[in-house]
């Protein structure tokens, strides 16, 4: 188990490395799932930095995410973009997906901004619909808070009141009207991956009050509100996980579900920072 004063070296190195590499201090975080990589467009690039390059941190090993730190402004806000995140059945421990939520944080972070792709099991939504997260389960084997606390980061015991910032959800709510986009609202529930559901499991996820499942973000959001971050996320379901009604469902049809709704996602993102 790593210790705080490991943790602080190893974080230190990283954040010096990138200081060295690009003069910035980002303001909001922005992890992008699946699929949803060109959400990067809309930023006036400042510069990147590859995963690859910075010390401790992890390289992402899936094909559909790029791997590296984008700088810039994204509606007058001062952003740093995730392209490619961490999951934990790409065999990384929630130290390591928790490790770039650090950094960032370190780097100036105040919100983070987080969007997957994941199963639909809202018998109300539809493949392609955008929900915005209100409330998560956490059905990981774990937690990335487990180990040495560090009382200057965050509480031992961090309650999980209001996750998912109240207003925040508002906002996406009012700039999503605007947009004439539809958008659902609901629970995320996280899990190991990488097979999807069954549908026995599809049904006892629904039963447990989640609409929408995948496997990521959980564990960055616990992160981030442990470090007092304020949190945005959404999700694109990108397939529907209805226990009675299940089908095939292919990578491909994941990644093209998510790349048509890409655009109104990112309009939606850009919407929201632009007024925070
Ligand atoms: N289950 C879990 N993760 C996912 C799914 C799903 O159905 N779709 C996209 N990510």
């Amino acid at each position: 188990m790593q210790t705080v004063e490991q943790f602080h070296k190893e974080l230190n190195e990283a954040v010096d490395f990138i200081k060295g590499q690009i003069t910035f201090e980002p303001k909001i975080g922005i992890i992008l799932g699946t699929g949803l990589g060109s959400l990067v467009d809309g930023i006036e690039m400042i510069g990147t930095v590859d995963y690859d390059k910075i010390p401790h941190f992890p390289v992402s090993t899936v094909e559909s995410h790029a791997g590296r730190l984008l700088f810039g402004n994204l509606g007058g806000k001062t952003v740093v973009c995730m392209q490619g995140r961490f999951h934990y059945y790409e065999g990384y421990s929630f130290q390591q997906i928790a490790f770039p939520v650090r950094v960032m944080k370190a780097l100036g972070m105040e919100t983070l901004i987080v969007s997957n792709a994941a199963g639909g099991m809202n018998p109300n939504f539809v493949a392609g619909d955008i929900m915005v997260i209100k409330d998560h389960i956490n059905f990981f084997p774990g937690n990335p808070l487990i180990g040495p606390n560090d009382g200057n980061w965050g509480n031992r015991f961090p309650d999980m009141y209001e996750v998912y910032n109240c207003a925040l959800v508002d906002m996406a709510r009012k700039v999503a009207l605007e947009q004439g986009l539809r958008i659902q609202e609901g629970i995320y529930v996280g899990l190991t991956g990488p097979c999807l559901e069954t549908a026995a499991e599809y049904r006892m996820l629904r039963g447990f009050g989640a609409d929408a499942v995948g496997m990521s973000t959980v564990p960055e959001v616990i992160t981030a509100h442990h470090q007092h971050n304020k949190i945005l996320a959404f999700s694109i379901g990108t397939d529907m996980g209805l226990a009675d009604s299940m089908h095939p469902c292919s990578l491909e049809d994941v990644i093209g579900t998510a790349s048509r709704a890409e655009p109104k996602l990112r309009d939606l993102i850009a919407g929201c920072v632009k007024r925070m």
